[in-house]
């Protein structure tokens, strides 16, 4: 999704910053980029279809290097081709305003005609441009410039965040707003500072206001002004952000996705090991919302998320089905949120989500409220816009995740599901103290075999099975019981990064349909771990060898591996912390098979980090 950033400085340069705040945004996805500075009397806009290294080029000549405001951005398309005309910013043509965008203005092909009937003059495809227009019209009109953005808005229906620039008196303002998408600012002596993302502002600080929707914020050197779309004065509190930029960087590690899957163990730890109770065999989570008279009446549990995140819910339904007892459905949360879904009263909605900020899951969790149900969250970004709406909480700790494939935030949702099934079944009777002892002991125990697991010998291993397959047309990717899900994750790191079909099925379900698909050869990957369904798995590995299909198994089946063409072995351990193990390799195998082919591993093509459209 697109990225925004802006900076209004006392006196020194900020086109700099405003490059590397627009770095930062770099994992959001994108396919073009731009910069308007204001200095002086005229506003000068550089603007470039592909990476941020091409904007740079045009830059190179230092004509905007001494710049002490501007504003910036990374666009990915929705309205209009990629190309340099359609990049932001953009303006009015008054030479006067500048302003960057993320999100979808609704009604933009109404007011692009009363814009154009008024005389407007349009030069690109966006839908952004009626925005630069309408403000345009009243700074022309003589208002300031947040009462400019404040009328425009106005007119507006959508889903946006946005920074507009203009020169009021040859000096340079700031404002900012926001209707859906994030929005952090601050102010420091010396700057005032926007940006999608904590990110792109802790060069400067990390004391940042996260905008709410309806705020629109002016911006200067020590001073933030926010009102609502009204004109009334609001308060923010200001929050400090502990991540640091190293946090936030490759580690020396070429890629952030194998990064951030070696940092799993720590994730393990991080999100786990401060809330275990040992004696009482049970769980702390911070903050309120997860004490037993509440969880007690739970009657139902309704999971909404997207993606990756969905299958760490779709995981969540088996531990807390069989720790807990709770009846739990799952929903693509772009599904829920256009059915009529039938919900049962003194239920809950948990939202799991990395960056808290995916508009599906956000209205399908603010519809199942609207409908009386509980929201709760499980979160990576703590301030987010689905931890500000939630109840009641649990963060995950698995640090900034830069990589657009999503791996350690998967296991840290996993992780939580699987701490979130212990204390709802301490909390309604359902496991006794020392089965709640056993079961935080093993996720303790995990994280020694989880380290033991990203060893250079599974990845050597991994690489070199995925180098059998670099010629593959396609690819199953076969569990069941709690690792389904983890077939259905495997799948799709593969496909998102590697750009290959691969298609993730309930091993049982194979004999209905898609067994047609196997041919001699055809590289089916097959997850079992021991645990009730392991003696199914075997005939379905079976099933599918009968059909001459080459089979990799994965897990810490031996019987398993003994069928297979080729075994990745994993550490033994309990059949609900299995998927947890399984899905390593799972993950160094896309992350090996894109690799050989040459893909692009952090910012694979058409994705994007953070999906804040519909
Ligand atoms: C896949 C991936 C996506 C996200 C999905 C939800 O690797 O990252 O499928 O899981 O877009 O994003 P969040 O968790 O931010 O709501």
């Amino acid at each position: 999704m697109c990225g925004i950033v802006g900076a209004v400085s006392r006196s020194g340069a900020v086109l700099e910053g405003l490059i590397d705040g627009l770095r930062k945004l770099e994992y959001r996805g994108y396919d073009s980029c731009g910069v308007a500075m204001f200095e002086g009397e005229a506003v000068q806009i550089r603007r470039k279809v592909g990476r941020l290294s091409e904007l740079e080029k045009l830059l190179a000549d230092g004509a905007l290097a001494g710049a002490r405001a501007g504003i910036g951005h990374t666009r990915w398309a929705t309205h209009g081709k990629p190309s340099d005309e359609n990049a932001h910013p953009h303006t009015d043509g008054s030479g006067r305003m500048a302003l960057v965008h993320n999100g979808i203005i609704e009604n933009y092909l109404e007011l692009r005609e009363e814009l154009s009937a008024g005389g407007a003059v349009f030069r690109s495809e966006t839908d952004t441009e009626v925005l630069t227009h309408l403000v345009g019209r009243e700074l022309a009109r003589g208002r300031g410039l947040a009462e400019a953005v404040r009328l425009s808005l106005k007119r507006v229906q959508g889903y946006y965040a946005i920074a507009v620039m203009a020169l009021e008196n040859g000096q340079p303002r700031l404002v900012c707003a926001r209707q859906g998408p994030p929005l952090v600012v601050a102010a420091t002596n010396e700057i005032g500072l926007c940006g999608s993302d904590v990110l792109a502002l802790l060069k400067y600080t990390r004391d940042v206001v996260f905008v709410e929707d309806g705020d629109i914020v002016e911006l200067a050197p020590g001073r933030l002004s926010i009102t609502d779309f009204d004109g009334r004065p609001v308060t923010r509190a200001v929050r400090h952000v502990d991540w640091d930029e190293e946090a936030a960087s490759k580690g020396g590690y070429p890629h952030h996705m194998l990064k951030e899957i070696h940092e799993q163990p720590d994730v393990l730890a991080r999100t786990a090991f401060d809330r275990i109770l040992q004696v009482e065999g049970d769980v702390d989570f911070e903050g309120p919302g997860f004490d037993d008279a509440r969880l007690c009446a739970l009657e139902r549990i309704q999971v909404v998320a997207c993606g990756t995140a969905l299958h760490a819910g779709m995981i969540g339904k088996y531990l807390i089905e069989n720790l807990a007892g709770v009846a739990v459905d799952c929903d693509y949360a772009s599904e829920f949120r256009y059915r009529e879904p039938v919900l049962a009263p003194r239920s809950a909605v948990l939202a799991i989500s990395q960056s808290g900020e995916t508009a599906d899951t956000l209205a399908a969790m603010r519809l199942a409220r609207e409908r009386g149900l509980a929201p709760l969250s499980i979160c990576n970004v703590q301030g987010s816009t689905v931890v500000r709406e939630s109840e009641a909480v649990i963060l995950t700790h698995a640090g900034p995740e830069i990589g657009v494939a999503s791996t350690k935030a998967f296991v840290a949702q996993v992780i939580a599901c699987y701490l979130f099934a212990v204390r709802l079944g301490r909390a309604r009777g359902k496991l006794s103290v020392e089965q709640g002892r056993e079961l935080l002991d093993e996720l303790r125990r995990l994280r020694a075999r989880l380290e033991g697991l990203i060893t250079e010998k599974t990845v050597d291993q991994v690489r070199a099975v995925a180098a059998k397959h670099l010629k593959a047309k396609g690819f199953f990717f076969l569990g069941r019981g709690v690792n389904f899900p983890v077939a259905l994750e495997g799948a799709l790191k593969l496909k998102e990064i590697s750009y290959v079909h691969a298609e993730g099925y309930a091993a049982g379900e194979m004999k209905h349909g898609p067994i047609a698909l196997i041919e001699p050869g055809m590289p089916i990957v097959v997850i079992n771990s021991p645990g009730r369904v392991a003696d199914k798995v075997r005939s379905n590995i079976e099933q599918v060898k009968a059909r001459g299909g080459h089979v990799i198994s994965v897990g810490a089946d031996e019987a398993s591996h003994k069928l297979a063409d080729d075994a990745i072995r994993v550490p033994a351990c309990s059949e609900w912390l299995s998927p947890l193990l399984n899905v390593v390799p799972l993950q160094l195998f896309a992350y090996h098979h894109a690799l050989a082919r040459g893909c692009d591993i952090d910012k694979p093509r058409n994705l994007a980090k953070s999906v804040t459209v519909e």
